[in-house]
């Protein structure tokens, strides 16, 4: 059956997981409700406990739809045993969200209290605890707020934001909950199974050059950057400590990745230079131009210039890049991974065994540009990947988040063993 064209099926990333939604009175408890809809069509099952006065601004009502579980807004009332169904709920969690936390549930929290659903489930969860505050910018900043904070984060809990921005109260500030969307990447990275690139750096190169002809042209292609983003989020979710050096694209950066933007070939060959000596693994997927222009017009061209005296046509003169990969190849030490991408219009894989050699990379993932559905700007991609083993895999048309694991597969394979951790320190002997 061919897939191209449809809407490929696939195993949703939370199938399975049971996350609990520990709602407290803030503003932004309208964002859980994003949250817990996000979730539960991630697959989760998800079960939304509230304190009383959260219930005051967002209806248990509609955390129930969406969850399609019942929602725990009392220790007591509604149900003879309900004040055993938060501990059973929190014994068979995966992960607690706190979301928001405010500044009243993390002092609860931290001080070991648990007068409602949310303190009681937290105090009775042995899984991992996401908390994500949201406050006015003088409570984010008491001494206090910030102790419980940082004692939740020595305890194990994982914190995530607040952020500056635009407040309740109308103020700018810090204290503003992260964006729904962020708070379900983090339960996707703290519930991913595989976590084989732990303490492991990756560089992933993606998107398309831009070689400017003058200030308002420039000569680049059609990449969008999805598949070294991808490649970017997957390998976080693994566990890898991740840099993306990316030309210019429209995405949003993967998140708990560190991105450095670049327009040109010179600068990405620059980023990645830099980057290099840091790292375990180097991914090339960016479409970087193989030309450009010799020397960019400091102001813009004006047809009536380029076609004087009736001329009809124009000469451009264009000079080399540097060859990325290939600088990348020479100066990479033994133990570093070099994966380079092929985009090819004939011949996939003759081309591909053709540029392991001449590039001297580890491996390469030669797509099919042509191909309706695969390369240039598609959500999904199709590959031959062939290695410097002589082996090849042929990866059908898949998502592009699927391709980039199976190319992180590879690569977590070929990694040299990480070196051991440093052993604790010895106890003196007593007396
Ligand atoms: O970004 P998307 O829209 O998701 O599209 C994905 C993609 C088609 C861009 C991607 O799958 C892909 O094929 N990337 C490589 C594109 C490319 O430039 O291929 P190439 O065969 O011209 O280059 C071979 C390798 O050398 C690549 O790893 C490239 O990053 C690298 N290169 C190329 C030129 C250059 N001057 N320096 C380089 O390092």
């Amino acid at each position: 059956m061919s897939l191209e064209g449809t809407q490929l099926p696939r195993r949703r990333p939370l199938d399975g997981r049971r996350v609990l939604v520990g709602v407290g009175a803030g503003i932004a408890a309208y964002k859980a409700v994003e949250v817990v809809r996000q979730l539960a069509q991630l697959g989760a099952d998800v079960h939304v406990l509230m304190t009383r006065d959260a219930t005051r601004l967002v209806g248990p009502a509609t955390f129930r739809e969406l969850s399609y579980n019942p929602v725990i807004t009392d220790l007591f009332e509604g149900h003879p045993r309900l004040a055993m169904t938060h501990v059973t709920l929190a014994r068979q969690a995966d992960l607690l969200v706190v979301c928001p936390a405010t500044a009243d549930l993390l002092g609860k929290m931290a001080g070991g209290l648990g007068d409602d659903p949310v303190t009681t489930t937290y105090l009775a969860c042995t899984a991992p605890v996401l908390v994500v505050p949201a406050m006015n910018t003088a409570m984010y900043h008491h001494p206090a707020v910030q102790a419980n904070l940082a004692q939740l984060a020595q305890r194990g809990c994982h914190i995530l934001g607040p952020v500056a921005g635009k407040l309740a109260t109308g103020h700018e500030g810090m204290g503003r909950m992260v964006e729904p969307h962020q708070v379900v990447e983090e339960v996707c990275y703290l519930l991913h199974p595989c976590k084989d690139l732990r303490g492991r750096k990756v560089l992933v190169t993606a998107g398309p050059t831009r070689e400017p002809l003058d200030p308002v042209r420039f000569l680049s292609n059609r990449s969008s950057g999805k598949m070294g983003y991808a490649i970017a989020r997957m390998a976080r979710l693994r566990g890898a400590q991740v840099t993306l050096v990316s030309g210019p694209v429209a995405l949003a950066p993967p998140q708990g990745v560190e991105v450095e933007r670049v327009e040109t070939a010179q600068q990405m060959h620059d980023a990645c230079l830099r980057h290099l000596p840091a790292q375990d693994a180097v991914i090339m997927a960016a479409a970087v131009a193989d030309f450009r222009p010799v020397s960019p017009h400091p102001e813009k061209l004006k047809k009536q210039d380029l076609f004087a005296r009736g001329q009809e046509t124009w000469s451009l003169a264009l000079t080399r890049t540097p060859d990325i990969l290939a600088a990348m190849a020479r100066l990479r030490r033994p133990h570093q991974l070099l994966v380079g991408f092929a985009a090819e219009t004939r011949q996939l894989e003759s081309m591909a065994w053709q540029k392991l050699r001449e590039k001297g990379v580890d491996l390469v993932v030669a797509n099919d540009v042509t191909r309706p559905g695969a390369g240039f700007e598609a959500d999904t991609n199709a590959a031959v990947l062939v290695d410097r083993d002589g082996q090849r895999t042929e990866v059908p048309l898949v998502l592009k988040e699927e391709l980039a694991d199976r190319i992180l597969d590879w690569v977590a394979a070929h990694l040299p063993p990480a070196p051991a951790a440093p052993a604790p320190p010895s106890t003196p002997p007593a007396g």
